[in-house]
């Protein structure tokens, strides 16, 4: 049984001003005005100290969608795999030289996320159950009510793109269907 989640929790402005270089190199500034007009909202900057509400994050998400064609999920995994160099760096501290891309993974939720938590107490990255399976693979349960389950797929890969294992590495997602319970089973290749 996976831990429950409070609901309207706001986000942390770090992975609100990611989004906003995400969208300014992947296209360009123009393109992020044109999506913060979209999302109907009044400022586009977002300071690393401050949390926003969640729905601002939705709405940029819902935007983005609308804008580019592409579904919200398709967005979050490809906004998720983006984040991963920058989180990586900004807690290069906690890392250990050792871990690949299991490793990490199963440390996330009582290292990085409980670091996350213990800087701001507004901050509440998403509990992530983590059970090892063996040395080749682990299940992570996601459970949000942000539904932001596609982002951790994509933070997933991007970890796996860190420690060069992309080739070796399947991510298999199972999604419950109000999208807020994310079983993701991740399995390295042993040869
Ligand atoms: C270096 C490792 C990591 C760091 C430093 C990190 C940090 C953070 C931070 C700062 C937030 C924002 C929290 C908030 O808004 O209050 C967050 C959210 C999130 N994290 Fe992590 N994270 C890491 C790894 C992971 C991994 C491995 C996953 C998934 C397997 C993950 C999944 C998520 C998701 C999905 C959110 C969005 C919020 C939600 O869904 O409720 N993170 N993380």
């Amino acid at each position: 049984m996976v831990d429950s989640y409070p609901l309207l929790t706001p986000v942390h402005g770090t992975i609100f001003a990611l989004l906003k270089r995400y969208v300014q190199t992947q296209y360009d500034h123009s393109t992020w005005l044109r999506l913060v007009e979209a999302a109907g909202l009044e400022s586009g900057d977002f300071s690393h100290k401050d949390v926003y509400p969640d729905e601002q994050m939705d709405a940029l998400v819902g935007a983005a969608a609308g804008m580019t064609g592409l579904p919200v999920a398709e967005l979050q995994e490809r906004f998720g795999e983006y984040l991963v160099p920058d989180l990586m760096y900004m807690y290069q501290k906690l890392l250990q030289p050792h871990w690949n891309t299991l490793d990490m993974l199963e440390h996330t939720e009582l290292t990085m996320h409980a670091q996350v938590r213990r800087e701001h107490s507004q901050n509440a990255p998403p509990v992530l159950n983590v059970t090892r399976l063996s040395v080749h693979e682990l299940v992570i349960d996601y459970v949000s009510a942000r539904r932001m389950g596609p982002l951790a797929v994509g933070i997933v890969r991007g970890v796996a793109r860190y420690y060069d294992e992309a080739d070796l590495i399947d991510v298999t997602p199972t999604t419950s269907e109000d999208g807020q319970e994310v079983r993701i089973r991740v399995r390295r290749n042993p040869f």
